[in-house]
């Protein structure tokens, strides 16, 4: 008699807590007691299992919802992660905000100083584009006809046409030369051709990118951008503006690391190159951190 009772604690232990071993072994007589007890014990295991069963249903279901919102808010809010070493913006700007967020507060001044709401029927050319505003456009989900970004920094550049995959924005390398962001690339002439084909826009920008220019390579640059605008089409630019006895100078020790210029060479620089200034603005209108900006007009 002693043996079955080992096995059936055996069993017990090894099965689970007795829930099979009633069906695997054969009770006799005298057992009949620790039977019913063993009945009693299954039936509550099962009756809890069930309740349980019932309890984790409901909770598997929050889960899943809560798992679609969690996709949802990660695809809206977080699309892009774009990796540190590919950020162009002056460390200081990061205390305004996340890079997507002084790109949309770069385009929302850009839209007032064009007199629209937003880019949602604009045909954007994004000139030295860096990173900031495709995080701004897509993180942001801010409306946009079309952007085309255009760099010369290859790796940033093939980073971002892989990572994004909405079909209205497209980014294109060039390779020319900048002291700064590109020493080996081919020199940049009045003549050379973007990278996009037979294209215009409706809006040129550079954001940031005549601060870092030497003024052979700014005129060239603006007399480039003037072949692909359309003819109501407008270009709008920052540019470090500086009381000077030249007409450019370097503000720190390296070429290019912070371009700045006169005013008046500016505005010769523009009617030069086919442009009318239609209005300029000093540095951080109601604190956006933007340089001068100059909004011009194909003429
Ligand atoms: C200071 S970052 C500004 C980036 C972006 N516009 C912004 O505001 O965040 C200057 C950018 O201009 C690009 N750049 C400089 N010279 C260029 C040129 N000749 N053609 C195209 N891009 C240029 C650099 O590679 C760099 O990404």
């Amino acid at each position: 008699m002693v043996k079955p009772i080992r096995e059936i604690f055996k069993a017990q232990t090894l099965m689970g807590r007795a829930l099979r071993a009633p069906r695997d072994i054969v009770l006799r007589g005298p057992l009949t007691g620790i039977r019913q007890g063993q009945q009693r014990f299954r039936k509550e295991m099962l009756d809890e299992q069930k309740r349980l069963r019932e309890e984790m249903s409901g909770i598997y279901e929050e889960l899943s919802r809560l798992r679609d919102e969690v996709g949802n808010l990660s695809q809206a809010g977080t699309g892009l992660r774009i990796p540190e070493k590919f950020k162009k913006h002056a460390a200081h700007i990061d205390a305004l905000g996340t890079p997507a967020e002084t790109g949309a507060m770069l385009i929302e001044y850009m839209c007032q100083r064009l007199g629209i709401a937003d880019l949602g029927k604009t045909d954007v050319l994004d000139f030295g584009c860096g990173c900031r505003f495709a995080d701004a456009i897509v993180n942001k989900e801010l409306p946009i006809g079309r952007y085309t970004g255009i760099d010369i920094d290859k790796e940033m550049i093939e980073f971002l046409s892989r990572n994004v995959s909405d079909t209205r924005l497209a980014f294109y390398y060039w390779d020319v030369q900048n002291p700064l962001y590109n020493p080996n690339g081919e020199a940049l002439t009045s003549n050379s051709s973007l990278p996009v084909g037979e294209r215009d826009f409706d809006l040129i920008c550079m954001f940031s990118v005549i601060t870092h220019q030497l003024p052979d390579d700014a005129e060239n640059l603006l007399r480039i951008l003037r072949r692909y605008v359309r003819p109501e089409g407008r270009l709008f630019f920052s540019a470090n503006i500086q009381d000077m006895d030249g007409d450019y100078r370097e503000m720190a020790h390296r070429p290019t690391l912070h371009s700045a210029y006169s005013a008046a060479f500016l505005q010769g620089l523009l009617a030069r190159t086919g442009w009318k200034c239609l209005s300029l603005e000093g540095k951080t209108p109601q604190g956006v951190p933007i340089q001068d900006s100059f909004l011009c007009a194909p003429v």
